[in-house]
């Protein structure tokens, strides 16, 4: 063997045996997805050295005492030979500060999980040149951000999670330099209100807003009349008594769930004629007006349990939603019957999922389920029904599960049943 080819060999074997190395604190393994994915204990540039194969690095519950250094320094990532990374998680650790140029040299970085740190403030110039970053995920950090000021400035950021991060107030300011935001998630802070931040125009790209778990009472009519792309909208578990008016002109996906409504009206959903799912349940509803609904007639998915709706229903309240899928009313405990003696108004051929559980149910009339004829699932268990007419499901050809269960039947002199799936 000549020198040179010894040489080389030395140089290769080298090679390899750095590429399946992997400095102190860390280890590597192929992600099954691909690339491979360095998970490590802590973060020092002057101690680790990677090859330069690493997309994914993950740093994640580190107590304080365990080394990690609570700092992101300048191009840290790329001291220690990590500029192909495409996603980084850093979670549950003591992390406070980041240097504005700690992401610099990182032009494939994707994805940006800090969620669970002590971080307060981090620079609105991070990420300008981070021009790939799609995904920020900052939720439960202690922010303190300038509301005067821009939060964040990204071209590339379609979503951001600042949930759980004690924010008390919003301005339009803080999102006006993210212009292609489509998923904003700012559940489970403080905000009382959404003031007049919906309004900036710069801000109408957004598609799904998450404002669950907040203290908000009001939303006023017009704030996001402006934002024509929003389709989701997510106020569980706020103070809400009312929704009246509120102007949203394609959303499709409207959950009010655990606020404190108490009645609805035609004034509920006038302004969201493209509304497909409502969840209202666990709210205090007592009371439906007959056209609560007459303003959404592309309403598939609606769930009204664990409210005080009493029986019957109003025979108008479905009249003109005519795709109606699924219709939830499980414990409403005082509703006592479904339907009166005809049933609900209008037809409702794609009904397949019917839930009345636990509705203090008592007698089910033979023509409760008239005009929903396709029903697939039928939910009944845990009423006080104690007779059953043979004809009451007699139409019902698509029925496979039926829940009987818990009831006071007496006699169950039906059926030909044989296809369905029942439980009682
Ligand atoms: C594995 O790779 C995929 C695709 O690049 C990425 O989405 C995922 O986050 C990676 N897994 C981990 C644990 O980083
Ligand atoms: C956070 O990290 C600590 C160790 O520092 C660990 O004990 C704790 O279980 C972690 N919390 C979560 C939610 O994983
Ligand atoms: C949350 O913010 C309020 C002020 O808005 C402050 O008084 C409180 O200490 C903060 N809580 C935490 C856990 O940071
Ligand atoms: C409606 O919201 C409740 C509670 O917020 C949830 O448990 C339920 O699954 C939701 N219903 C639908 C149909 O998603
Ligand atoms: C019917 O409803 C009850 C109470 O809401 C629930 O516990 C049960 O799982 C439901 N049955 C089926 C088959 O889904």
């Amino acid at each position: 063997m000549s020198n040179g080819t010894y040489l080389l060999l030395v140089a290769l074997l080298g090679a390899s045996l750095a590429d399946s190395t992997c400095p102190s604190q860390c280890s590597c393994t192929p992600n099954s997805s691909g690339g491979t994915i360095a998970r490590c204990t802590t973060l020092d540039a002057a101690e680790q050295q990677f090859n330069d194969n690493i997309q994914h690095l993950e740093v994640s519950n580190i107590a304080p005492q365990d080394g990690w250094l609570n700092t992101l320094e300048d191009r840290l990532f790329v001291d220690l030979g990590l500029s192909k990374l495409e996603s980084i998680k850093i979670t549950n650790t003591s992390l406070k500060s980041i240097d504005i140029n700690a992401f610099r040299g990182l032009p494939n970085l994707y994805d940006l999980v800090l969620s669970d740190n002590d971080i307060v403030t981090i620079d609105p110039d991070t990420f300008e040149f981070s021009t790939f970053l799609h995904r920020l995920v900052l939720a439960g950090n202690p922010l303190k951000p300038d509301v005067k000021k821009y939060f964040l400035k990204s071209e590339s950021l379609t979503e951001l999670d600042i949930s759980r991060c004690n924010l008390s107030r919003i301005t339009p300011e803080m999102f006006s330099e993210l212009d292609a935001l489509i998923f904003l998630n700012l559940a489970s802070n403080n905000l009382k209100d959404i003031g007049h931040f919906w309004r900036y125009k710069d801000f109408e790209f957004i598609e799904e807003l998450d404002l669950s778990d907040n203290q908000i009472q009001k939303i006023e009519s017009k704030i996001l009349s402006e934002h024509s792309e929003l389709a989701s909208l997510n106020l569980r578990k706020n103070l809400l008594e009312s929704f009246d008016f509120v102007d949203v002109p394609e959303l499709e996906e409207l959950d009010l769930s655990q606020n404190r409504f108490q009645e609805i009206s035609a004034n509920t959903f006038k302004n969201v004629p493209e509304v497909i799912h409502v969840n209202l349940s666990y709210n205090q509803i007592h009371f439906i007006a007959e056209d609560s609904f007459i303003h959404v007639p592309n309403l598939k998915h609606l769930d009204l349990s664990h409210n005080r709706i009493r029986g019957p229903l109003p025979v108008y309240m479905l009249q003109k939603n005519m795709d109606i899928e699924n219709l939830k009313l499980s414990g409403n405990k005082n509703m006592k019957v479904f339907t009166g003696e005809e049933g609900l108004s209008g037809q409702h051929n794609n009904l397949y999922t019917l839930d009345i559980s636990d509705c203090g149910l008592e007698k089910i009339s033979s023509k409760s389920f008239q005009r929903m004829e396709n029903i697939v699932s039928l939910n009944l268990s845990g009423n006080a029904i104690r007779m059953l007419n043979a004809d009451v499901f007699s139409k019902l050809r698509r029925l496979s599960m039926l829940d009987l269960s818990n009831n006071q039947l007496l006699t169950l002199n039906f059926f030909s049943l044989n296809r369905v799936n029942r439980s009682f």
